[in-house]
C-alpha cells in the first residue's frame, strides 16, 4: 500500500483475501502510515504488517516476500509510488519488493484526476504496463471532499479481488473464450406497476460468470431480476422481459464459444399488457397470456460450431426424465437438472443439488453443494468439452 486516501478500503480487500483463505503480508509505505495503522492490518490478516527495510532482524524481508508471493497487489498505487516503481527505485521495502519479485504485479491506482490524466503518469502507466506489470484502470467516480468527480478513484475492494482472483486462477482450457451467463428472472408486464415472474434469485448464473471471468473467460453476463449483486468482472447486459434477454442471447451467441442458461425466463407474457393501472373495480379476472419465445431452442441456428451450450431444468417431481426430454428437445450438451422439492435444491438457496445430463448420453448425480462450488463442476466440464475431452 502506498498513501492515499483509499488506503481504508485497502482494510476490506485484505479481510476479503483472508477470508477466502489467503495468507496477506501487509506492506506498508511511510506516506501509508499517515493513512492506516499497522496494527488494522495485523488484526485483519492474523499476519504482521511490514513497512520498515531499516530494521534490524529484518534486512531480508523484501527477498523474502518477494519469493512468497503468489501475486503482489499494490492498492492504492498513488502517482508518486507509479513513478518510482516505473523508474526501478527500491528506497522502501514497498519497491525494493516490488524489484525482488518474479510474482505477478497488480497496480491499483487512487488518485486525484488531474493527477491521473497528466502525461508524467500516463506516461509512467504505459511504462509500467509495456514491463508487464497489470495496471487496473480507476473508476470514474466521486473523488476526495471538495474535489468532485472524475476517474481516479480506486476501484471497489470487491472489484480487486476478482482480478486478483483471475490472475490465480487462470485456466488454460478457459483462458480467453468467450461465455455467456444468463442469469435472474424476467418480468412480464400486466401493467405499468405489475408482472409476471418467478422466484429465481440469480445467484446460480452470477456464480458461474464469476467463477468464469476468474478462469479467464471472456464473460458477457445476461442478466434478468436478481436478488444478488452481480459479480465484478464480467460485462453484463440487463434483460427486464424474456423478448429483451431472446433479443441479447441471440446476438451474443454467434461469437460465443459457450452458453449457459441459468435464467429463469417467464414462459408467458401479458398479450395486450395494459398501458394504464388495472383498477380493482371492474378489473381483470383473467389475463389473456401467450407464450414467449424459448430461447434455447432459437439459438441452434445462430451458435457457432462447436460451441458448448448448457440449459437448466427445474423440475418439481420426475426431474430426470423430463430434463431429459428437455435436453433432446433443446439441442443441449448439457442439462443441469434440479428438483425444487428437494431440500437444499432449486431457487433461492445457496446450495444445490443436481444431476448432469450430456448429448451423449451421460448420466452424473452430484451431491448437494454451495451453488459457487457447483459453478466450478460445470465449468469443469465445459472446459473439457470446448477443447475435445
Ligand atoms: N428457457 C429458455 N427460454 C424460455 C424458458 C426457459 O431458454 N422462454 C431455458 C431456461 O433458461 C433453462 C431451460 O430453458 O435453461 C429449461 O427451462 P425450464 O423452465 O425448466 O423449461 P421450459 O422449457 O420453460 O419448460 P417447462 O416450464 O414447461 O418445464
Amino acid at each position: 500500500m502506498s498513501g492515499g486516501i483509499a488506503a481504508y478500503k485497502s482494510v476490506s480487500l485484505a479481510r476479503l483475501l483472508t477470508q477466502a483463505g489467503a495468507q496477506v503480508d501487509v506492506v506498508l509505505t511511510r506516506a501509508a502510515l499517515e493513512f492506516v495503522g499497522a496494527i488494522t492490518f495485523e488484526a485483519v490478516t492474523g499476519r504482521q504488517a511490514l513497512a520498515e527495510i531499516f530494521e534490524p532482524g529484518h534486512a531480508l524481508d523484501h527477498i523474502r516476500l518477494a519469493r512468497e508471493a503468489d501475486v503482489v497487489v499494490v492498492a492504492p498505487a498513488t502517482a508518486d509510488l507509479m513513478a518510482r516503481a516505473a523508474h526501478g527505485h527500491a528506497d522502501d521495502l514497498l519497491t525494493a519488493s516490488l524489484l525482488a519479485t518474479s510474482s505477478t504485479v497488480l497496480f491499483v491506482p487512487a488518485m486525484n484526476d488531474h493527477m491521473w490524466a497528466h502525461p508524467q503518469t500516463v506516461r509512467n502507466v504505459a511504462h509500467l504496463r509495456e514491463l508487464g506489470y497489470k495496471v487496473l484502470d480507476p473508476d470514474d467516480g466521486p473523488l476526495a471532499v471538495g474535489e468532485g468527480s472524475g476517474p481516479g478513484r480506486m476501484p471497489e475492494p470487491e472489484t480487486i479481488f476478482a482480478h486478483v482472483g483471475r490472475i490465480l486462477e487462470a485456466d488454460s482450457t478457459l483462458r480467453g473464450r468467450r461465455i455467456i451467463v444468463t442469469t435472474g428472472a424476467t418480468r412480464e408486464p400486466v401493467d405499468p406497476v405489475r408482472f409476471l415472474s418467478n422466484h429465481s434469485t440469480g445467484k446460480m448464473g452470477a456464480a458461474v460468470a464469476a467463477a468464469a471471468w476468474r478462469r479467464g473467460a471472456d464473460v458477457t453476463l445476461i442478466a434478468g431480476h436478481t436478488d444478488v449483486d452481480l459479480p465484478a468482472g464480467p460485462r453484463v447486459i440487463r434483460a427486464d422481459t424474456t423478448a429483451a434477454m431472446a433479443a441479447a442471447v441471440s446476438e451474443e451467441i454467434r461469437s460465443a464459444d459457450a452458453l449457459v442458461m441459468a435464467a429463469a425466463p417467464a414462459d408467458f407474457t401479458v398479450k395486450d399488457a395494459s398501458a394504464t393501472k388495472l383498477k380493482r373495480e371492474g378489473g381483470a379476472s383473467a389475463l389473456d397470456l401467450v407464450e414467449t419465445a424459448d430461447i434455447l431452442k432459437a439459438v441452434s441456428a445462430g451458435r457457432k460450431r462447436g460451441s458448448v451450450i448448457v440449459g437448466f431444468a427445474l423440475e418439481t417431481g420426475d426431474a430426470t426424465t423430463r430434463g431429459a426430454e428437455k435436453l433432446r428437445a433443446k439441442n443441449l450438451d448439457m442439462i443441469v437438472v434440479n428438483d425444487q422439492t428437494e431440500a437444499g435444491a432449486g431457487f433461492g438457496g445457496d446450495t444445490n443439488r443436481v444431476t448432469l445430463l450430456t448429448r451423449d448420453g451421460k448420466r452424473e448425480d452430484l451431491p448437494l453443494m454451495l451453488k459457487t462450488e457447483l459453478a466450478e463442476q460445470l465449468l469443469d466440464r465445459i472446459g473439457a468439452m470446448l477443447n475435445g475431452s
